[in-house]
C-alpha cells in the first residue's frame, strides 16, 4: 500500500504536516543535495543553450519555499509560483525584497502580488493562467504528485505553455522503496512518455543533476520544449 494517498481532502493536512516539521532556514527533506550554486547553474544553462531568453516568464508549481523564484525574479524575469501550504508562501514571501497585496481569487486561493512576482496559496488544478509561461521549472512537484493527479496535473502543464515554452524538470529515480511516495518513483521512459504523450520534444536529459546524500536515489533532469 502507498504511505499516502493524496486526494483532495487530504492534501493540505498531508502537506501542511510536513512542512511544520520544516524549521526555517532548514533544508527540507526534498532540498536534500541542492545549493544555490545548483539552481543558479541550471539557469545560466538555460540562458547559454537558449532555453531561455531574458526577461522571460517563469512559472514553478508546487513551489514551496524554494529559493528559484527569487533568483529568476532577481534577474528581470516575471515569476509565478504556486503551492498548497500558507507556510511555505509565507516563507518564500520574505525572500523578496518587496510588499505584497493580497487578494483572495475566485477560487478560493489567496494572491500575493508584488512587482513581477504572482505567489498562489492554493491547489494547482485551480490555478488560474493570466500569463503563459517561457520556462516551467518543475522541481519535485510531478514526483509529489500522486497518480490519479498525473493527468490534470499535466493539463495544466500545458495550459501554462506555449510555442516554445521549456519544461527544466526534476525527478527522482529510487532504487528502494519504488511503490511509496512521495517523493514517486520515475524511470526516464514514465517521463518521456507522460510528456511525450502531451506533445512535449525532450531537448536532454541528465541522469544525475547533482548528487544526493542518500545514495539510493539519483536526481534526474529533464528539459523539454513544448512544440
Ligand atoms: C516535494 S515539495 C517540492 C517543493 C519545491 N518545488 C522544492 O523543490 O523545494 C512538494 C510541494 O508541493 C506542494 N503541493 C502538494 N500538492 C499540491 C497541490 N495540489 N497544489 C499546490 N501545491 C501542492 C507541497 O506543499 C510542497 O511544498
Amino acid at each position: 500500500m502507498p504511505r499516502y494517498c493524496l486526494g483532495s481532502t487530504n492534501a493540505i493536512a498531508f502537506w501542511s504536516g510536513a512542512w511544520a516539521t520544516i524549521p526555517e532556514n532548514e533544508p527540507a527533506r526534498w532540498k536534500d543535495g541542492e545549493s544555490r550554486k545548483t539552481f543558479e547553474h541550471v539557469y545560466s544553462l538555460l540562458v547559454d543553450q537558449g532555453a531561455l531568453t531574458e526577461p522571460a516568464a517563469i512559472f514553478v508549481p508546487l513551489c514551496g519555499d524554494g529559493k528559484f523564484l527569487q533568483h529568476a525574479h532577481s534577474k528581470g524575469n516575471t515569476v509565478t509560483g504556486c503551492d498548497l501550504v500558507p507556510l511555505a508562501i509565507d516563507r518564500l514571501k520574505r525572500q523578496f525584497q518587496s510588499s505584497f497585496t493580497e487578494h483572495k481569487n475566485a477560487q478560493g486561493s489567496h494572491e500575493y502580488e508584488s512587482e513581477r512576482v504572482r505567489l498562489v496559496c492554493g491547489d494547482i488544478l485551480k490555478l488560474q493562467v493570466r500569463e503563459k509561461a517561457n520556462l516551467i521549472y518543475d522541481k519535485d512537484a510531478f514526483g509529489a504528485i500522486p497518480v490519479a493527479m498525473r493527468p490534470a496535473y499535466l493539463d495544466k502543464i500545458v495550459e501554462m505553455c506555449q510555442p516554445g515554452t521549456h519544461v527544466f524538470l526534476e525527478v527522482k529515480f529510487k532504487q528502494t522503496d519504488q511503490e511509496h511516495g512521495p517523493p514517486f518513483h520515475f524511470l526516464r521512459a514514465d517521463i518521456e512518455k507522460y510528456y511525450g504523450e502531451r506533445g512535449f520534444v525532450l531537448v536532454s536529459y541528465n541522469p544525475s543533476v547533482y548528487p544526493l546524500s542518500n545514495s539510493s536515489m539519483n536526481q534526474q533532469g529533464f528539459l523539454f520544449r513544448y512544440p
